[in-house]
């Protein structure tokens, strides 16, 4: 006998923002057919994923034992709301479809809430042989029959985009992914290898120990190699960088499924005309500095909770985007994400903004009208440049924090609402705090997981490799091939000071890709600032010697930041170590004693 272990958090008796949310109250007579008992669910949930079932999934997903389950019984007799606490567990099970329902052994000793789990009466998969469902073609048509598995619905839409011609079919996490992999017939799946609960490698272990890994190409982030590699390992055909590119996209699909079961047509379907590379637009945090991937691990681990965020750092570093990246990590990303942009509301009209009145509440409100919090009800709200909120507004704002209820301007009655709060500033609210212009209590309330994001001049080494990705989306936007970036170019944007970080960065290149006419950025369509104001003529004397500066300088900043470690620069720079240990004695630099020049 299999169990589906169904395992969830006890609920907080004023209702926990974790759980509240998944809350369903289903009719006595559950949909799945539970009998003799009414169960009040608290949540439905896939064991190991957290992924939220609708009710119309559910009777299908718990009959195959799939399905966890939580919640509290109501034994016959008792109605339905009040909780159990004193019956004693032997009566706490029920029978349904695919066996029984017990309580969890370790249950929660104060009786307060209970977790269950589905003992079914199906054979044990473990055992070899025929313990998997015979395959079904439920997905093929015409074309080749693809299956996109990634969190993020900006990427599955762009493969749709991309892979024209063919049949996509979508699935956000890994466990749902199994399923259809194991009922269905592929022709090729796409796999994020970067999910939260189940990633692309839990997956490819499930199918490895299946015994049949269909033709999978693997979507990975910066700096997944190595899980790339051990996803060749578990058998995966091929794996593809993202942002993702049209053409490399098409080319793997084409050739893993040309080697797949099938043998695939030999050319795709020309996409139609796209309008651009929307992967490519939604990157995610570029960069390989260590101070950014602390940002990207940092967000990977608490993008899943509901923890306030409090993200810091100059303008143009990202916070916005770390915020939507946040969102769309967590389980509400299906949920809004509500952006509170503070320096653009007026005081006088922040309350109603946020947390919305009724009609008549005050002179003007001829309809009533839901807040931003309101809004946000199971997703994000975000809160951006907090610190232009006047004190007068802040205790408004904490009382929010602190009760996570909302009182429409003319309305008593406060309303539960489950919204995870992430603010972002780029002043420091800590010295506000000591000026008491940012009270502190607040500032506490919004800190719980501070998100520091560095400014571009403190990780210089990630310049060439943002060029690199601008130049690519604006050249594809503006429908031309890639323009080269010569090295003077790239020697002022590397040396440049960027008050305005990546955004200005961006504007920059962007202006330099429509400015250059042929296949190669001139040095004339970069703005004066970041030549010192010389022409580039005036350049041309001292060109080989400044750039020979800007290297040694570039390489010895590296070595310092990795500690004077050569395979991590060399890792940072994008160079093999053999390289950069040759560029060292090139620069007159002996590397055995790189530290004590990189630290002076
Ligand atoms: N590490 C990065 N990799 C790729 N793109 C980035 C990165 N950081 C920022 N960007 C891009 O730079 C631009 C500015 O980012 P964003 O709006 O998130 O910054 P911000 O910190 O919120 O700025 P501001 O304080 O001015 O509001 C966006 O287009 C964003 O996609
Ligand atoms: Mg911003």
């Amino acid at each position: 006998m299999e169990q589906a272990e169904a395992v969830l958090s006890p609920r907080h008796p004023h209702g926990d923002p974790v759980t509240r949310p998944q809350h369903r109250e289903l009719p006595h007579r559950a949909p799945y057919g539970v009998q003799h008992t009414a169960l009040h669910v608290v949540s439905l949930h896939r064991p190991s994923s957290g992924v939220r079932a609708s009710r119309t999934s559910l009777s299908e997903l718990l009959r195959a034992g799939q399905m966890g389950v939580s919640g509290h019984f109501i034994p016959p007799g008792r109605g339905a709301g009040r909780r159990d606490r004193r019956t004693p567990r032997a009566t706490l099970s029920c029978r349904c479809p695919g066996g029984t329902l017990t309580r969890r052994p370790a249950s929660n000793s104060t009786g307060r809430s209970a977790s269950y789990r589905l003992v079914r009466g199906l054979p044990s998969t473990r055992a070899g042989g025929g313990r998997r469902p015979p395959r079904r073609r439920t997905v093929m048509r015409a074309g080749l029959d693809v299956l996109i598995v990634d969190d993020e619905p900006r990427v599955c839409e762009f493969v749709r985009d991309a892979l024209s011609g063919c049949r996509v079919i979508e699935s956000h996490s890994g466990p749902h992914a199994l399923d259809l992999i194991r009922s269905a017939d592929f022709d090729v799946v796409l796999l994020d290898l970067k999910m939260p609960g189940w990633g692309g490698l839990e997956v490819l272990r499930a199918l490895a120990g299946d015994g049949a890994v269909p033709a999978v190409v693997i979507l990975t982030g910066y700096g997944d190699l190595d899980s790339a590699v051990a996803a060749m390992r578990l058998g995966a055909r091929d794996y593809l960088r993202k942002p993702i590119g049209v053409d490399s996209l098409r080319q793997a699909v084409l050739s893993a499924a040309g080697g797949g079961r099938r043998g695939g047509p030999s050319v795709l379907p020309e996409p139609p005309a796209l309008a651009g590379d929307v992967a490519a637009d939604a990157p995610g945090l570029l960069g390989a500095d260590p101070k950014i991937r602390a940002v990207r691990g940092l967000v990977e681990e608490v993008a899943p909770t509901t923890a306030t965020v409090l993200i810091t750092g100059e303008t143009g570093t990202g916070k916005e985007l770390v915020a939507g990246m946040i969102h769309r990590g967590s389980p509400r990303a299906a949920g809004p994400f509500v952006v509170v942009d503070c320096p653009s509301v007026p005081v006088s009209l922040f309350e109603s903004e946020v947390f919305g009145h009724e009609r008549g509440a005050f002179t003007g409100a001829v309809s009533a009208r839901r807040g931003k919090l309101e809004d946000a009800d199971r997703g994000s709200l975000f809160l951006d440049e907090v610190g232009e909120l006047t004190l007068d507004v802040q205790p408004k704002l904490l009382r929010f924090l602190q009760e996570r209820r909302v009182a429409r301007i003319g309305r008593g009655r406060a309303v539960q609402v489950d919204v995870r709060v992430i603010a972002a500033s780029n002043r420091d609210l800590r010295a506000m705090v000591s000026q008491g212009t940012f009270r502190a209590d607040l500032f506490h309330r919004l800190d719980v997981v501070p998100v520091e994001l560095p400014p571009l001049r403190e990780r210089q080494g990630d310049i060439p490799l943002l060029v690199t990705h601008f130049v690519a989306r604006f050249c594809r936007a503006l429908g031309v091939a890639p323009k080269a970036v010569p090295p003077e170019c790239l020697g002022w944007l590397v040396e440049y000071a960027w008050p305005g970080n990546v955004r200005e960065l961006e504007n920059v290149i962007q202006r330099a890709c429509i400015l250059s006419r042929g296949a190669t950025l001139t040095p004339d369509a970069l703005p004066a600032r970041l030549s010192g104001g010389r022409t580039p003529d005036a350049l041309d004397a001292d060109r080989a010697e400044s750039l020979a500066t800007v290297d040694r300088r570039h390489v010895l900043d590296v070595l310092r930041r990795e500690g004077g470690n050569i395979s991590r620069a060399a890792r940072i720079l994008g160079i093999h170590r053999a390289t950069l240990y040759r560029r060292l004695l090139a620069l007159g630099l002996r590397p055995e004693r790189v530290l004590d020049r990189a630290s002076g």
